[in-house]
């Protein structure tokens, strides 16, 4: 089954660099999925074409790096033309679920930016609804345990991202409270009413944002638009 998620990943990886053109400015998402798509760019690139990339992520910015694509800060370019990333569940609407990796804040100012997302899972991550992962939370340490407070008042259930025994740490520093909500009927309210709250820094919700989904299933990749 392990074998059978991986190739599945790999394919769906791969089928998305068939979508980068020569000039493009490419968002480089973060994970084990856009691993395969990253490859794919790299020998794109030796092949001649001129890719300048966005990383959202310190990994991705060293994988991307030591394998010889151009990267270029977010603050530099106009428009980013297309950001490829995985996601940890995708509902039949084409909301997701992200940050299961910790990525999320600049996963999303990334998404935000360009004028395609396209996203890629193995079929696993397919569901008819969202919630069957956590929604992530990345909040700021100054006041954490107050933010925790407020939402286990809301029954969500948070639990303290932890690596090693110690909070997990971002990119950026922040940490993160994973939510198990009794039910994810509304995601978009959810999401909006995190935002809300002083001390959160961003959600794991991505709600309208992928225009299109690559599933690796089996021995094939389906398209998915919204
Ligand atoms: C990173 O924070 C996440 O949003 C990842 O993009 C997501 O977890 C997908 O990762 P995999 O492709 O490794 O499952």
């Amino acid at each position: 089954l392990e074998m059978c998620r991986i190739k599945e990943k790999q394919q769906a990886g791969e089928k998305a660099a068939e979508y980068v053109r020569d000039g493009m400015v490419v968002g480089l998402g973060t994970g084990s999925t856009v691993f395969y798509t990253i490859r794919k760019i790299v020998e794109l690139v030796k092949n001649g074409m001129k890719i300048q990339g966005v990383s959202t992520s310190k990994s991705t910015t060293e994988l991307a790096g030591s394998l010889g694509i151009e990267l270029v800060s977010i603050n530099d370019v106009e428009t980013i033309d297309l950001t490829i990333d995985g996601a940890d569940e995708i509902d039949q609407k084409l909301n997701g679920i992200k940050g299961g990796g910790g990525a999320l804040f600049f996963e999303k100012v990334v998404a935000y930016a360009s004028a395609k997302v396209i996203w890629v899972v193995d079929a696993g991550k397919m569901a008819p609804k969202l919630g069957g992962v956590p929604v992530p939370v990345e909040v700021s340490p100054f006041g954490y345990r107050q933010v925790y407070k407020r939402l286990s008042v809301e029954g969500l259930n948070p639990v303290m991202r932890l690596e090693s025994g110690q909070p997990f740490r971002t990119d950026s520093d922040h940490y993160i409270l994973d939510l198990y909500p009794d039910n994810l009927d509304h995601p978009g309210e959810l999401g909006a009413w995190l935002k809300e709250i002083p001390g959160v820094i961003e959600h794991g919700l991505f709600i309208d944002c992928a225009a299109e989904v690559l599933v690796g299933r089996g021995d094939s990749v389906v398209s998915v638009l919204r």
